[in-house]
């Protein structure tokens, strides 16, 4: 990516819930391995949607993942000869999560996170700000709003097929069960009135 550059650097490719971010990520990874690169892929533990072990696309698509519990974790496991390091649902690491990525890309690795930039609320999610603005390169993927069509930069939450409130938890995993995507102006998130 880096005519004649040869340390690291972390790529971070983030969007809305069903915008291909993991598609992405593990048409990168393929590619990394391709190179002949060696390449290590992490995902949180809090992310059991799909087979443990494996990083999912809701396409179908996949690629060998380890979970963790984390950031610290990840960094006992990283092989001293690794190059492309992968982390998907990065969103769901507490902030730590950037320091391990300094390090990882400080040390010459190319660092790839995958992960969604807002929670169903339209706010910034977890550690994601933070990431954002250390990356040296960010793709910001959009889906499709699933009312009218536009391209979709919101991640609406539904139960039993009504907004969830602003107040409810934010971290709920799952997927087009409770989840579609949603432009600007379809995107709802109700408060409740304080009495
Ligand atoms: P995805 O980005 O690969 O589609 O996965 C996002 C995961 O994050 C999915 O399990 C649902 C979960 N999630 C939350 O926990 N809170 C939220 O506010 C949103 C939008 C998604
Ligand atoms: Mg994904």
């Amino acid at each position: 990516m880096y005519y004649g550059y040869n340390g690291g650097w972390i790529e971070l490719i983030c969007g809305s819930m069903f915008s291909g971010k993991t598609e992405e990520l593990i048409r990168r990874l393929i590619r990394a391995e391709i190179a002949k690169q060696k390449v290590q892929v992490f995902k949180p533990q809090l992310d059991q949607r799909y087979k443990a072990g494996k990083v999912s696309s809701h396409r179908g698509n996949h690629f060998e993942a380890t979970v963790v519990e984390s950031a610290d974790e990840i960094f006992s496991l990283v092989d001293p000869d690794t190059n492309v390091v992968g982390i998907d649902e990065v969103q769901f690491f507490d902030w730590r999560i950037a320091e391990l990525c300094e390090s990882l890309a400080d040390s010459n690795r190319r660092v790839l996170l995958a992960g969604l930039d807002l929670d169903f609320r339209g706010e910034p999610f977890g550690p994601m700000p933070l990431l954002l603005a250390l990356a040296e390169n960010v793709t910001k993927l959009q889906a499709i709003c699933m009312v009218c069509g536009a391209l979709a930069s919101r991640t609406q939450r539904l139960i039993d097929g009504r907004p969830a409130n602003y107040d409810d938890p934010v971290i709920m995993v799952g997927a087009s069960e409770v989840y579609e995507a949603r432009c600007r102006m379809h995107h709802q998130v109700p408060r409740t009135e304080k009495a």
